[in-house]
């Protein structure tokens, strides 16, 4: 059974011990009795299969090669050309080892300091790992980080490119967020800085890649008519709104579609859009409740409060068991 250090802190599963005499072995069969030169985290006396699991728990978080130690050259100086017992484990030149020594100590400081004094535990055995943060990669940022930092980098083709090329190494893992949503937040952004084409065109490779999400759709149409707005004004994107509509699968039109849009409009000062906007959807789908509602707290914004108040009441006459509008009408009378 694995006990002692590594198995306290990492707590591998015994696969991945098993496996391990025969990777660290070639380096140190040779001489068991030696010590390790070299550890200033883990204990000078760490046995050579509890160094070999805490090893094999660095691959495993950060996604590293396996196979015939290639992942094990991420940190130690050696070669793959050149037999692994030539290889200098106990050496520091390389940057990543250095780092991932201060990784290991945060781990340590994490689980022993900190998770260890929490007052009550979902499970007192659940350590932190690098996988926690790392869950299979190098680079422990999330999506929406690395394409934003490709694009600032090199355009919305960079993003694109970037983009694809994580999603076909990494997708299915845990490693990168590929739902949807991510997406349209980087488009979103785009737009906010005015860059509507790259915007447009981040939205569009959702609908690529998400082809039957109206989820996904709904943003690259509001982003559409967002560009239009600002071109040609508010009802030229209403009209285009019109236009679209029929050619959009069902449910891309939702309440929701207008009422982002409006409130975007709202929140940079542009409230004769908002209004507009919000009107619209509130005849598009007078039964809905969310127009209803962006409807009550524009007039209150107005200084309409009773007109407000009134447009809550009558929702409630005809839905008296919805606690969001009682909830709200509460609050807007208040005290
Ligand atoms: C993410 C970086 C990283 C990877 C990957 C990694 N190691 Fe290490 N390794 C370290 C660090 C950091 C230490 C030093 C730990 C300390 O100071 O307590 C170390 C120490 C060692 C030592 C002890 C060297 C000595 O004499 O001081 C051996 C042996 C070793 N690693 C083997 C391996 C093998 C084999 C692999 C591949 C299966 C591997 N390591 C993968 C970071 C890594
Ligand atoms: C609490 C989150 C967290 C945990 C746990 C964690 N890391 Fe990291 N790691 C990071 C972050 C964040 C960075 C990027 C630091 C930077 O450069 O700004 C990073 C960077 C690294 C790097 C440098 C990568 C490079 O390309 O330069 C290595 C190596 C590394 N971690 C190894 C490990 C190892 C090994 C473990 C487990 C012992 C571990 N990390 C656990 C958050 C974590």
């Amino acid at each position: 059974m694995p006990t002692g250090f590594a198995s306290r802190f990492y707590r591998l599963n015994i696969l991945s011990f098993v496996g391990v005499s025969s990777l660290i072995s070639p380096v140190l069969a040779q001489d068991r009795a030696a010590q390790f030169e070299n550890l200033q985290v883990l204990p000078p006396d760490i046995s050579q299969n509890d160094l070999g699991e805490v090893m094999l728990g660095n691959l495993r978080g950060l996604g590293l090669r396996r196979l015939a130690g290639e992942g094990c050259l991420f940190c130690h100086v050696g070669d793959m050309e050149r037999p692994r017992d030539t290889w200098d484990y106990a050496s520091d030149d390389k940057p990543t080892k250095r780092k991932a020594r201060v990784m290991m100590a945060m781990v340590q400081a994490i689980n022993q300091d900190h998770l260890a004094n929490l007052e009550t535990r979902i499970d007192p055995t659940h350590r932190v790992t690098c996988y926690t943060c790392h869950a299979g990669r190098t680079d422990p940022r999330p999506l929406a980080t690395v394409l934003w930092e490709a694009y600032e980098a090199g355009g919305i083709d960079t993003a694109q490119s970037r983009y694809d090329a994580l999603r076909g190494r990494y997708f299915g893992g845990d490693a990168y967020d590929f739902r949807g949503g991510v997406l349209v937040g980087i488009a979103t952004r785009m737009a906010d800085r005015g860059a509507f084409d790259d915007a447009i065109a981040m939205a569009a490779l959702n609908v690529e890649v998400f082809p039957s999400e109206a989820a996904v759709k709904r943003p690259w149409v509001r982003l559409l008519l967002e560009r239009t707005l600002n071109v040609s004004g508010v009802a030229a994107a209403l009209d285009e709104l019109d236009r679209m509509e029929p050619e959009l699968a069902e449910g891309v039109v939702s309440p929701g579609l207008l009422d982002a849009l409006g409130w975007r409009m709202f929140r940079q000062g542009r409230k004769p859009e908002a209004t507009a906007i919000l009107s619209r959807n509130l005849e598009k789908f007078p039964e809905e409740y969310i127009p209803n509602e962006s409807m009550a707290f524009i007039l209150r914004d107005r200084g309409e409060l009773e007109s407000a108040l009134q447009v809550l009441e009558q929702w409630l006459d005809k839905h008296p068991n919805h606690d969001r509008a009682r909830q709200l009408l509460i609050n807007m009378r208040g005290g």
